[in-house]
């Protein structure tokens, strides 16, 4: 599955952020990345715990919460502080698949590590695309190559099974946020039938409004979720 949700954040929104990250302090990539990543992964981001940057994580996570088309698509249990990156020119990340655990540090220092399933990956794309060429998101599934350019405020969502990779920037500077989300549906298929009836249940209640047999497919849809979800 690979959703784009347009308009996440306002166009004031990206231009408070970026505004806020041009005063950040952007280190090396490869201070998250495994041992194998790490050969390949060319960029820069914001430190996790820079306190100025969870603010703007916090605001993504918030304009999350309110985006029916992200909450359908995900169904999320958990999403991960969303972290910042850029590609300046030269700078790629080469084809991998993503961590399939990731620990989140409890916000007091104490306790153990949250653990987060990464079900679906997330970027959320920062600038405008006529101000950088290549930095193409590049995402494969069984159906071939799908690369992934969207407006600055666009969210693209896929499934972090999905092998991806970063083409390298030729001009200008590529900047946005990524992060991960754990399903309360773990099953890919599952999970993607049921955006499909939601999405279709909802312009359904557009054209037609909440007939009988509107309420009833409505209602097929919690019973299924029931059965697949885990929370
Ligand atoms: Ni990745």
């Amino acid at each position: 599955m690979l959703v784009q949700i347009p308009r996440l954040l306002s166009t004031e929104q990206v231009a408070h952020m970026r505004g806020q990250l041009a005063g950040m302090d952007w280190v090396d990539g490869r201070a998250t990345a495994g041992a194998q990543s790490a050969g390949i992964k060319h960029n820069l981001q914001v430190p996790e715990d820079t306190p100025a940057a969870r603010v703007l994580g916090d605001m993504i996570l918030s304009a999350l919460g309110q985006n029916e088309r992200f909450m359908s698509a995900a169904l999320a249990l958990r999403v991960y502080p969303p972290m910042f990156n850029r590609y300046d020119p030269g700078m790629n990340f080469g084809a991998h698949i993503d961590n399939s655990i990731r620990f989140v540090k409890p916000s007091l220092g104490t306790g153990a590590p949250i653990r987060i399933r990464t079900d679906m990956s997330a970027t959320l794309f920062l600038t405008d695309p006529a101000d950088y060429d290549g930095g193409e998101l590049v995402v494969e599934d069984t159906f071939g190559n799908h690369s992934v350019k969207l407006a600055a405020g666009d969210l693209v969502l896929y499934s972090a099974t999905s092998r991806h990779h970063v083409t390298p920037v030729t001009r200008g500077s590529r900047w946005s946020s990524f992060f991960w989300i754990q399903s309360m549906v773990r099953d890919e298929s599952a999970r993607t039938m049921l955006f499909e009836l939601d999405t279709s249940i909802q312009a359904l209640r557009k054209q037609i409004g909440d007939t009988h047999e509107v309420v009833r497919l409505t209602g097929l849809y919690h019973n299924l979720v029931r059965r697949w979800a885990d929370v």
